[in-house]
C-alpha cells in the first residue's frame, strides 16, 4: 500500500505501449518457432476437447447470463451535432488566439525511474521569467474569453468512453463488465474517425444501450497530434450529448454501477469528482504562477498526489469554464502544458489538466481520499501489475460492505473503503489479445510486417503459462480486501470472487457472440479456459457437447442458444 512520503519506492508500472511493444518484438523474434508450435496448439486444444464430458443435457431455454443488457437500457438518441458544435468555432478561435507565440517545451524522453527532487527543481530553467509571464498572460486572456455555456444543448447523465482501434478491443470487455456491474446508464463510445471503427460493432452496441460517436463529425481531427488519445479525451467530454458525465477509459472496468457516483454527496456538493494517482507532482515550478494560482513560482504541488484520469465525473453545466480551460491545456498540451505538468517519468498527458483547470478557476471539486491499490498478476505479487483499483467516494460506501471487511487489512492512510473501478493499466483485457488463434490484423495502423499474436499463441508471453495451465490471471487478495460484499451482485458471494468471472463473461461475449468480433477459434479457446479454470459451463446447442462445439463443424456454436452457465 502506498503511504505519504514513500512515493520514490513505487515501482512504476510498465506502460501499456512498452508491454505491447516488447511482446510484439519478442513474438517476431520467435515467429519461426511459433509456426511450428501453432500446429501443436491446435492439436492440444482439440485433444482437450474430447477430454471433457458434457455438463448439461437439458439446458434452460433462457440464457440470461450470456446477455450484457439485462436491464434493457435504451441507447442514447442521435445527437444534434450542429447544436452541440455551435460553440466550437468561437472556442477554437480563442484556443488559437491565446496560444500565439507560446514557447515550446519538448516532450521529455520517457523515464523509467522517478526523477530526483534536484532534477525536478532544475527544470525551472526551462522557462525564463519573461516566458513564464507571457504564458501566464495568455492563460488569463483565455479565461476572459471562454465562450458561454450553451444552454439546452446537453442533456441527461451518461457514460463517455474513448475507444477506437486496439482500444475498441479493450472497450468491448470494459463495456461488458460495466453492464455486469448493474449500470443502466446510457453510453457513448467515441472514436477518432471512421478508420478506427470495427465493422458492425456500432450497430450491435445499440442493443446494449450504447451508441457510437465519431470525433471527426465534430471537429477537424488533424488538430489532434497524438495518436493514443491523450488530447482526444477532453474533446469527447466536450462534445458528448450528456450534461453530466462519467468518463471511463476503455481499459477501465466499473465494479459498481457508476450512477452511484452521481448520487454521492461528494458529487452533489461539487459537481466534479477526480481520483488520485500513485505518485506526486513533478511539475515545473512555474506552473501555478502560469495558472494564476500563485504570485511566483511555487513548489507547493510537489507535496501533492497527481490525478489519475481513467475515470472522471463532471457536470458540464457547473464546470463548463473549467472544462474549456482544461481543453486549452490539452490543445496546447503536447507542445507545452503536458511538459509543464509532468517530468516524463510517467503520466505525461491529459491526466492533471482537470484539477489544474478547476484550481485555476477556484471551482469546487472532490478528490477521492484513498490511494489506488494495485492488483497483481497471480504468482507475481509486488512485481507485475494487472492494474489499479480506484475507490468509491466515502458517502457511497455502505456500512454493510465495511462490516464485511477485515480491519487488519487496512493501512492507516487509506481507511476502509470499497473498490469502484479496476483500471487495467498494465494487463489489458481483450478476447483478441488473450485468445486469438491465427487472427488477422484488423486495424489500419497494423503493419503486415508486424503480425498479430495473442497471449495464448506467444510462448514467451507472461500469461501464456496461466492460459495454458487453466490458472486464473489475477491474484485476488487486493480484490478481496476492497470488495463491496453486499455489492450489486445478486446473491453472489461478493465482488472478491467475481471480478475475473465477470471479465471472462464479457470476453466470452466478444469472442463467441458479438457478430462484429467473434472468432470461432478464440471462442473455443476461451470457453475451454473458462470451463477448466472457473467452472463455467456451456450448454444448449442440441448435442450438448462442451463449449457449444457442434459435431458437424468441429467449431464452437456461436449461436445465442448456447447458454453460459456461471460457476456454481
Ligand atoms: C520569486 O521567487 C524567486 C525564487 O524563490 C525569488 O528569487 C524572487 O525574488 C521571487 N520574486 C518575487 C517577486 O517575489
Ligand atoms: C435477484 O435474482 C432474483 C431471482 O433470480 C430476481 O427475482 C431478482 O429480481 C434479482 N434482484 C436484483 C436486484 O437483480
Ligand atoms: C483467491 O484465489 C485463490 C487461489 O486461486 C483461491 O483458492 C481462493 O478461493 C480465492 N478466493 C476468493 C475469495 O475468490
Amino acid at each position: 500500500m502506498q503511504k505519504q512520503g514513500s512515493w520514490l519506492n513505487v515501482v512504476p508500472a510498465t506502460p501499456a505501449w512498452a508491454a505491447r511493444f516488447t511482446r510484439k518484438q519478442i513474438s517476431i523474434a520467435i515467429a519461426s518457432f511459433l509456426l511450428i508450435s501453432l500446429t501443436l496448439l491446435v492439436s492440444t486444444s482439440h485433444s482437450s476437447t474430447s477430454r471433457l464430458t458434457p455438463t448439461s443435457s437439458n439446458a434452460p431455454d433462457i440464457c440470461s447470463n450470456a446477455r450484457l443488457n439485462p436491464h434493457h437500457v435504451e441507447a442514447p438518441l442521435d445527437p444534434d451535432v450542429a447544436a452541440i458544435t455551435s460553440f466550437w468555432p468561437d472556442l477554437k478561435n480563442v484556443l488559437v488566439e491565446h496560444g500565439t507565440d507560446l514557447p515550446i517545451l519538448e516532450h521529455p524522453a520517457f523515464q523509467y525511474v522517478p526523477p530526483t527532487p534536484e532534477a525536478i527543481a532544475d527544470r525551472t530553467d526551462l522557462l525564463t521569467p519573461e516566458q513564464a509571464l507571457l504564458i501566464r498572460e495568455r492563460h488569463a486572456a483565455f479565461i476572459e474569453d471562454i465562450p458561454a455555456y450553451p444552454s439546452n444543448t446537453f442533456k441527461g447523465r451518461g457514460i463517455v468512453m474513448l475507444a477506437g482501434g486496439h482500444y475498441s478491443e479493450y472497450a468491448v470487455t470494459a463495456l461488458g463488465v460495466l453492464r455486469e456491474s448493474g449500470s443502466t446508464l446510457p453510453v457513448e463510445v467515441w472514436r477518432r474517425d471512421e478508420r478506427e471503427e470495427k465493422h458492425e460493432w456500432c450497430d450491435e452496441i445499440e442493443a446494449e444501450g450504447m451508441a457510437c460517436r465519431r470525433l471527426s463529425d465534430y471537429l477537424d481531427t488533424d488538430i489532434l497530434a497524438i495518436q493514443d488519445g491523450k488530447e482526444m479525451k477532453i474533446f469527447t467530454m466536450l462534445f458528448s450529448s450528456f450534461e453530466e458525465i462519467v468518463f471511463i477509459d476503455a481499459d477501465n472496468m466499473a465494479l459498481q454501477p457508476p450512477e452511484l457516483l452521481f448520487e454521492s454527496a461528494e458529487y452533489k456538493e461539487t459537481g466534479a469528482v477526480l481520483w488520485p494517482d500513485y505518485w506526486r507532482y513533478d511539475n515545473i515550478d512555474w506552473l501555478d504562477y502560469i495558472a494564476g494560482i500563485s504570485g511566483n513560482r511555487s513548489e507547493a504541488l510537489w507535496e501533492q498526489k497527481t490525478s489519475e484520469s481513467g475515470q472522471v465525473v463532471w457536470n458540464k453545466r457547473r464546470h463548463w469554464k473549467a472544462l474549456l480551460l482544461a481543453t486549452y491545456y490539452n490543445y496546447h498540451g503536447p507542445d507545452l502544458y503536458y511538459t509543464l505538468l509532468n517530468f516524463g517519468w510517467a503520466g505525461w498527458g491529459d491526466k492533471d489538466t482537470f484539477p489544474l483547470a478547476l484550481r485555476a478557476l477556484h471551482e469546487p471539486f472532490y478528490t477521492i481520499p484513498h490511494a489506488p491499490e494495485s492488483v497483481w498478476v497471480s504468482g507475481r505479487v509486488d512485481d507485475r501489475r494487472v492494474g489499479m483499483l480506484q475507490m468509491a467516494p466515502p458517502s457511497s460506501v455502505s456500512q454493510s460492505d465495511l462490516a464485511a471487511q477485515d480491519d487488519d487489512e487496512w493501512e492507516a492512510n487509506a481507511g476502509r473503503t470499497t473498490a469502484f473501478f479496476l483500471h487495467a493499466t498494465t494487463i489489458k483485457w481483450s478476447h483478441r489479445d488473450f485468445l486469438c488463434v491465427q487472427c488477422l490484423p484488423i486495424w489500419h495502423t497494423d503493419l503486415p510486417s508486424d503480425p498479430f499474436f495473442s497471449r495464448f499463441e506467444s510462448a514467451s508471453d507472461e500469461l501464456y503459462g496461466r492460459l495454458h495451465g487453466d490458472l486464473p490471471i489475477m491474484d485476488n487478495r487486493t480484490l478481496v480486501d476492497y470488495a463491496p460484499m453486499a455489492g450489486n451482485g445478486n446473491g453472489s458471494a461478493g465482488l472478491a470472487v467475481d471480478v475475473e468471472v465477470r471479465l471472462w463473461r464479457a470476453m466470452e461475449y466478444a469472442a463467441c457472440r458479438s457478430k462484429a468480433w467473434r472468432h470461432a477459434r478464440a471462442c473455443e479457446v476461451g470457453r475451454r479456459y473458462m470451463t477448466e479454470t472457473f467452472g463455467f459451463t456451456f450448454a444448449g446447442e442440441g448435442d450438448g457437447r462442451p463449449w457449444g462445439v457442434t459435431e458437424a463443424q468441429g467449431v464452437p456454436s456461436m449461436d445465442e442458444k448456447v447458454c453460459l452457465l456461471d460457476p456454481s
